[in-house]
């Protein structure tokens, strides 16, 4: 199985965050093929809103490293999202890369994959907004989540038998291809809305339209 993380600590191998994160990594085991992108390490700038990903799927205009990084995304099996808590959010690279993905929701290109979150923050006490909002985010994309490991910098080391246990379980979910019913039915709910949408903007958005024909969704 192919797993990759994403770590959106501009600290690079000094990160806390990308700590937590490789124990999440360890306890994928022997059956998982990990890889870690440095969003520090591409240039990915903001998204203009320009729709050229919707009405030609994933051919954004703007050169730089992001057509690459999604591509991987959808050859992974499973993804694992590692983000500093930055005011409550994750950090600004990887909002811009979320942002440069939209073509994901509207096609739910992560469907049948699997998410999982990791934060660290100097105080420890409001990570879960960060992780509801990277949980938030594979639902839209139509991915099923595994969970979420939080900790406060200073007390890192606590976390790392949860962050262990996350990466056991996210590796069980991937290879049995566990299915969450509650997260399924809203993932279907979120399908129904883009239905609408879809039929709406069929004259623009061509291609999305054509993959979701393609898909059977309409
Ligand atoms: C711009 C910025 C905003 C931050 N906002 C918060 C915050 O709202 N709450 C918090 O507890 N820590 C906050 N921190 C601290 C970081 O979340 C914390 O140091 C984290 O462990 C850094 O992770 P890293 O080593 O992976 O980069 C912030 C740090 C920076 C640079």
């Amino acid at each position: 199985m192919k797993v990759l993380l994403i770590s959106a600590s501009p600290r690079r191998a000094k990160s806390q965050t990308l700590a937590l994160a490789q124990q999440v990594v360890q306890g994928l085991g022997p059956s998982a093929r990990a890889e870690i992108v440095h969003l520090r390490d591409l240039k990915i700038d903001c998204c203009t809103h320009c729709e050229a990903c919707h009405v030609a799927s994933m051919r954004c205009p703007i050169k730089d490293d992001v057509t690459p990084l999604l591509e991987k995304m959808l050859a992974a099996d499973g993804i694992i999202l590692a983000t500093p808590n930055y005011i409550n959010q994750v950090t600004g690279s990887l909002k811009v890369l979320l942002d440069r993905s939209s073509h994901f929701i509207h096609c739910k290109r992560l469907l049948g994959k699997y998410l999982c979150g990791v934060v660290s923050s100097g105080s420890g006490t409001q990570d879960g907004l960060v992780l509801d909002y990277i949980r938030y985010y594979g639902r839209v994309c139509g991915a099923q989540y595994s969970g979420g490991v939080s900790a406060c910098a200073y007390r890192l080391e606590a976390a790392f038998p949860e962050a262990l246990n996350l990466g056991r379980k996210f590796a069980r979910d991937i290879g049995t291809r566990r299915r969450y019913p509650a997260q399924l039915r809203l993932i279907e709910k979120g399908k129904a809305h883009f239905r609408t949408i879809m039929e709406m903007r069929k004259g623009h958005w061509k291609e999305e339209y054509a993959y979701w024909q393609t898909q059977g969704w309409l």
